[in-house]
């Protein structure tokens, strides 16, 4: 069963989606069963991941991560998403990117900001 703005993984050709509308089937890629990205939310190594907001003068900056990630063509962060209520953002990034989005979104208690790393998965921070 798929939950709104979960995001699966096919672990044979790399699609990645996201749900808009969850329902009690199974998604499949490739003929198997897609991975749940769980979003992890503390890191255990040096490198970082969980997104850092910060509130800008127009809304807020999402920085990956308290150390930058890396932005190398073989690893790097895909996106940086926020979620408000009921808006989600998404900033694509491409590999010589800073690791870093601003959005034009109010500060809110609210907010959650998710990356994407291509090797390390999915991460998330609470405002
Ligand atoms: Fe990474």
């Amino acid at each position: 069963m798929a939950k709104k703005l979960e995001v699966y993984k096919c672990e044979r050709c790399g699609n990645i989606v996201e749900v808009l509308h969850g329902g009690p089937g199974a998604l499949v890629c490739c003929e198997v069963p897609m991975k749940l990205m769980e979003e992890q939310n503390a890191d255990s190594s040096t490198e970082k991941h969980v997104p850092v907001i910060v509130k800008v003068e127009n809304g807020i900056k999402v920085t990956v991560g308290s150390t930058l990630h890396p932005m190398e063509e073989k690893h790097n962060i895909e996106w940086i998403e926020v979620i408000n209520d009921d808006y989600v953002q998404r900033k694509y990034l491409a590999p010589g990117d800073a690791p870093v989005a601003e959005f034009y979104v109010p500060y809110s208690e609210k907010l959650i900001a998710r990356e994407y790393c291509n090797i390390h998965g999915h991460w998330s921070t609470k405002k």
